[in-house]
């Protein structure tokens, strides 16, 4: 056993011996929350109109709060922007903020309220907490002024970070946390320079705190995992369905399956702005999940969750694909571009059958046999080894089997909704060389599933058939350690046209 896992389980002795027992488990809430957003000519302009809109939306979380907890939930967690809605630029924020101390001041807001200034907010979560006896993980605005004349202090005086805040069911604030990978739209926010690692014990195991795309990058994630060994992580986002390979409620339950932690996640439920997709996680499977584009109803779901998870097997994920010889090379190849990525793909021609697609140093393989091969209908096999850069820059390697939106094939790779063929059975599996790998599943109908098996050789395998017909069954590996491109300006500065092509889409599309 690790040393830092025996200084958990000392810190978790002390904690649960000096309250209650420990908790070999715990009921987890999420609350996916319609947020309220004023129209562009309402916005807030003054600390008591933002107030209000606040107070309105912290209205309908305390509703949510209040159900977790009649039923049993020992924490609930709510969306990025749940509380203050989304902002346009640097200057609408400024009614929003509140100076959110250090958790170490050691502070319960709702028993001691004018210690830190106006904090009207931070009050409000902590009464929330304390009253209802539940953990809340809640994200809203803090401020910290800055001298003016120094070079990296903004002009106005201050950074505002984009913050995650935890109280404890007694209501002290336990955790602040700074995201730390902002989004093209996000201009308006500060970050630190140095990764903040935020974590918090409980009775019922250690958690580790990240927001939006912070799930994406190693740090400060895979450090909450690996070396401060956190049980579960908690994710508060504001997520668009990112077909085919983000699609919130597959990649996430991938990330808790390949991360083998706990991952709960509360996302907004925005339907003009494509945003819906929460869940509760596990390494072994999702527990509950939520994502409806038809509604406009947030939802609150909860589920009983093991404290210390017990993570699966370890699995090499390219040792399957490196022992092999590649399938047959005969099979005609194309190129289209999946948000922006220029697959490698294959088509799947027949009923049955074997295919190996390689780009740069990743080979995929895939054999499949479907119920049928029906004529309307094609699916191929894909492989991406590069440079992702529709939102941000990372490195992937991603082998996809995937249904084609029509029968053209440069249609690879666009959203395709649904979908008529069953799978008998699938193998797939690559040469990655990462071991960050994030197995997805998509059934027609954007239903999320979990059918098939993870092998200790890397390959993701189906023997007994879907239970419905197939969209997406994907390996999505990150290689983090190649995420500083310094050679690579072609790639830059294509990644920059890209991401103003992107930025153009994005502006059409949102209403703020
Ligand atoms: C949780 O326990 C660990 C292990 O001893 C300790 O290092 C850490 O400081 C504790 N974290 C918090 C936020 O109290
Ligand atoms: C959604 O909310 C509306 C209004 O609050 C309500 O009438 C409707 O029944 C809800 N729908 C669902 C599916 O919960
Ligand atoms: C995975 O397997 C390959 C081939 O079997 C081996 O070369 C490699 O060292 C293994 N990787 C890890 C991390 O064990
Ligand atoms: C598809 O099946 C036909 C007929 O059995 C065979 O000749 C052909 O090689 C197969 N194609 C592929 C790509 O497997
Ligand atoms: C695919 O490979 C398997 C063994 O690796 C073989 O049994 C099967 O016949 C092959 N299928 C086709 C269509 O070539
Ligand atoms: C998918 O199927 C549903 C229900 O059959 C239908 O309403 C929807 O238009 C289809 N979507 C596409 C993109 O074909």
């Amino acid at each position: 056993m690790l040393p830092s896992k025996w200084q958990n389980y000392v810190a978790i002795f002390a904690l649960c011996a000096f309250k209650t027992t420990c908790l070999d488990t715990f009921i987890a809430a999420v609350y996916e929350h319609a947020v309220i957003i004023p129209s562009e000519d309402l916005k807030p302009v003054n600390q008591e109109q933002a107030l209000n809109l606040m107070n309105r939306n912290m209205d309908i979380l305390e509703q949510a709060i209040i159900s977790a907890a009649n039923q049993g939930a020992h924490i609930i967690v709510t969306p990025e922007y749940g509380i203050s809605g989304f902002f346009s630029d640097r200057l609408s924020i400024y009614p929003f903020l509140e100076d959110i101390p250090h958790p170490q001041v050691n502070w319960t807001p709702c028993t001691d309220n004018n210690r830190f200034g106006r904090t009207p907010v931070q009050e409000r979560l902590s009464c929330m907490a304390r009253s209802n006896s539940i953990y809340v993980v809640a994200n809203m605005v803090d401020r910290k002024a800055c001298d003016p004349t120094v070079a990296k202090c903004p002009p106005n005086g201050y950074y505002q970070y984009n913050t995650n805040v935890v109280y404890d069911s007694e209501g002290k604030l336990v955790a602040r946390y700074y995201k730390k990978y902002m989004l093209m739209k996000e201009f308006q926010f500060d970050t630190l320079l140095d990764t903040e690692l935020v974590t918090f014990n409980t009775t019922f195991g250690k958690f580790g705190i990240l927001t939006g795309f912070d799930i994406l990058f190693h740090d400060p994630a895979v450090i909450l995992v690996e070396k401060l060994q956190v049980d579960t992580i908690v994710l508060p986002v504001a997520w668009m369905i990112n077909l085919p390979h983000l699609y919130p409620t597959a990649f996430h339950a991938a990330w808790a399956m390949g991360m083998r932690v706990n991952l709960l996640v509360a996302n907004i439920h925005n339907t003009v702005n494509q945003m819906t997709g929460s869940g509760i996680y596990t390494p072994e499977s999702p527990k509950a999940y939520y994502l409806d584009m038809n509604s406009e109803n947030g939802t609150l779901l909860l589920s009983q969750l093991d404290s210390h998870p017990k993570p699966p097997p370890p699995v090499n994920w390219s040792s399957y694909a490196n022992s092999i010889e590649p399938f047959s090379t005969e099979q005609n190849e194309f190129k289209t571009s999946v948000v922006f990525d220029k697959f490698t793909f294959k088509e799947l021609i027949n009923e049955t059958g074997n295919y190996t697609v390689c780009q740069n140093t990743l080979c995929c393989y895939l054999s499949y046999k479907m119920s049928e091969k029906r004529a309307d209908e094609v699916y191929v096999l894909g492989a991406f080894d590069g440079l992702h850069i529709a939102e941000e820059d990372y490195y992937v390697q991603i082998c996809t089997l995937l249904k084609c939106l029509t029968t053209m094939l440069e249609t690879c790779g666009q959203p395709a909704e649904n979908a008529s063929t069953l799978f008998d059975m699938f193998s797939l599996s690559g040469t990655f060389d990462s071991q960050y790998v994030f197995p997805e599943m998509l059934l027609s109908g954007n239903q999320i599933a979990w059918e098939f098996e993870v092998l200790n050789d890397g390959r993701i395998v189906n023997k007994n058939g879907t239970s419905g017909p197939l969209l997406m069954v994907t390996l999505f590996g990150r290689q983090y350690e190649k995420n500083k491109p310094k050679n690579a300006s072609v790639d830059l500065e294509y990644a920059l046209l890209m991401r103003i092509i992107t930025m153009v889409f994005v502006l059409y599309s949102a209403v703020w």
